[in-house]
């Protein structure tokens, strides 16, 4: 999967290339392309994290779709969560009677994407579907439903495409893992 020598500073290793998660967009975009031929999705974009993803996906798809985002608290600038989820931001759009597509970069703990279904189902959706981008190999993690996922990775903390450590990296176009020395000296 490493397509690529990193050049940023901090990088210490290239988990999914770019030509990797490409690929995988394109797959998925199939998919949903199927999954919502007869009503048009409406896509819900996380904030901050999933908007490289969620822009590369919306534009693979060939269907018409509708987005929105929301942007919910995670983990402030640490590397660890909190528990505590808070919404920031709430969509536009109203979410009843529609088919929404939840669109998130990553599941970790679970918990802020359990918080955002919770949320949402009690505002009467046709239904909701998740599309995870990365999901983190976590045995402890709860219980949520994550209908398709781009990669499983091992846990470990990870940069790029749309992904931050305290606000920075988000624009690189591969998924990474930071140098040690980056974290502890934050
Ligand atoms: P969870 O609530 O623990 O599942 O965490 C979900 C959110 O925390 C994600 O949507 C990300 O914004 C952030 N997050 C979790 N793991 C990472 C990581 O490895 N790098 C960067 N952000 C992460
Ligand atoms: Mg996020």
């Amino acid at each position: 999967m490493t397509d690529q020598e990193p050049k940023t500073k901090g990088i210490a290793r290239i988990l999914v290339g770019e030509q990797a998660i490409q690929q995988r967009v394109r797959e998925l975009a199939r998919d949903l392309d199927a999954e919502y031929r007869d009503v048009s999705p409406l896509m819900v974009g996380v904030l901050t994290g999933a908007i490289a993803f969620m822009t590369d996906l919306m534009r693979a798809m060939t269907i018409p779709v509708t987005i929105d985002f929301m942007a919910v608290s995670s983990y402030g600038a640490s590397t660890k969560t909190s528990g505590v989820v808070r919404i920031l931001k709430d969509l536009n759009e109203d979410v009843e009677g529609r088919r929404v597509l939840v669109v998130e970069d990553i599941v970790d703990s679970g918990l802020t994407l359990q918080y955002l279904l919770d949320v949402l189902r009690r505002r009467n959706p046709i239904d909701i579907g998740v599309v995870a981008l990365l999901q983190k190999e976590k045995p402890d993690a709860v219980a949520v439903q994550v209908d398709r996922v781009g990669f499983t990775i091992p846990d470990e903390f990870v940069v790029g495409y749309g992904l931050d450590f305290a606000g920075r990296y988000r624009n690189l176009p591969y998924v990474a893992v930071l140098d040690d020395r980056i974290v502890s000296n934050e």
